[in-house]
């Protein structure tokens, strides 16, 4: 039996089929490779030793999920695929809502008409809004997201939380990641952002690596220690073996459950200048600029759900996340490009 991918040649896919081969899972992969290379794969098998099955395929296109699901014997899907730009998604609305949620409505429909019904959904600390506690835990309630990519996160928990509802042989997981960065400790797969990054991390590598001349710091004036906004970055092998963890559990039939997967501690902007600096020896020169529409002050998880049932704990700390981040872009300027 295998393990369904979705968007498994993208940025944390990628580092999951990692993960999955090296637990001795056996893996498919279907991507459409609208933000990623196939290349990721190869680096992939360059890591595990092993080949990755991969399909060129849509998640909107059910000839193509049907053909897959008819040749694989596919038992759980792990579905990363979806558009993640938030700022893209405010000017492009319905292409969102239709690839990440006409995506994933046909997805599971092909699913269910195969008999495969364990679904593990890459959702985001996003569908917190602006967040009712910190840490957030799993029961702080739902809140207004302020992009559309941040509705369809919200949408499609409620969507997959009905399906199980009403099936029970579903076995539902909803991961709500916070701040992913890093990348694999072998520099052979890492975020390939396509233009100028949207996030943190990638935008200083850039800077470090003089792809950009310098870093502009979204607001100095929240309501934090040093006034720039604070997050829960995680490094993506511990998100990727969260995965895992999480697969184990809809083993057990588990029917829905909710996990957030953060390290639980805060940094700011300022703190991730200073330790990325720290970890490389790379100066990263940066101005203030005025805080971004949509963006909230604070964003830590408390993460001891998943400690608890999942088994599952962030391992990495800041320095690793930091020198592992410069580590793949210094050796991979253009990502995957050569
Ligand atoms: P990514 O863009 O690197 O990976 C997503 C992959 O999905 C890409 O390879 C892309 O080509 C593929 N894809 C997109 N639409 C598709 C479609 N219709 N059919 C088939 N493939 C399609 O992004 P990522 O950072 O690896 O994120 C993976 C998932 O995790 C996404 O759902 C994202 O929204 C979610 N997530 C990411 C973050 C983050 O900060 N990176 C945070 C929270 C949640
Ligand atoms: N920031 C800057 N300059 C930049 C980029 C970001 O100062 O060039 C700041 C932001 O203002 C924020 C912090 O760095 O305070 C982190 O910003 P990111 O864009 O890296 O991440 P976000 O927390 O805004 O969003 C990320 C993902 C979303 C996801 C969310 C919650 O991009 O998809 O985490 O999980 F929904």
């Amino acid at each position: 039996m295998a393990i369904l991918v979705t968007g498994g040649a993208g940025y944390i896919g990628s580092h999951t089929v990692v993960e999955l081969q090296n637990a001795g899972y056996d893996v498919v992969v279907i991507d459409n490779l609208s933000n990623s290379s196939e290349k990721s794969l190869e680096r992939v098998s360059k890591i595990t030793g092993k080949d990755v099955k991969f399909y060129k395929t849509d998640i909107r296109d059910r000839e193509g999920l049907n053909a897959v699901f008819e040749k694989e014997s596919i038992d759980s899907c792990i579905h990363f695929a979806g558009l993640k730009a938030v700022g893209e998604s405010v000017q492009k609305p319905w292409e969102y809502y239709e690839n990440n949620i006409a995506g994933t409505l046909t997805l599971v429909d092909v699913m269910r008409q195969h008999n495969v019904k364990n679904i593990i959904f890459s959702s985001s600390a996003t569908v917190y809004g602006d967040p009712a506690v910190i840490p957030i835990t799993e029961e702080c309630p739902k809140g207004q997201c302020t992009n559309p990519y941040g509705w369809t996160k919200s949408m499609l928990e409620q969507i997959l939380s009905d399906i199980q509802k009403a099936d029970n042989e579903w076995n539902v997981v909803l991961l709500r990641y916070f701040n992913p960065i890093g990348a694999h400790k072998s520099g052979l797969i890492g975020e390939n952002p396509n233009g100028i990054p949207n996030n943190l991390m990638p935008y200083i590598t850039q800077v470090a690596v003089g792809k950009l001349k310098e870093l502009g710091v979204f607001g100095n004036d929240y309501d934090t220690p040093d006034g720039t906004g604070v997050r829960d970055y995680i490094h993506v092998v511990d998100l990727a073996k969260g995965h895992v963890k999480a697969l184990k559990k809809l083993e057990d039939n588990s029917g829905l459950s909710i996990y957030n997967l953060g390290t639980g501690n805060g940094y700011s902007v300022l703190d991730i200048v200073k330790n990325f600096e720290a970890a490389t020896g790379v100066k990263i020169p940066y101005v203030i600029k005025p805080r971004r529409p949509g963006d909230i002050a604070v964003c830590y998880s408390d993460a001891s759900k998943a400690e608890k049932e999942l088994g599952w704990k962030a391992e990495f700390g800041i320095k690793e996340m930091c020198a592992d981040s410069w580590n793949w872009q210094s050796h991979n300027p253009n990502g995957y490009e050569e």
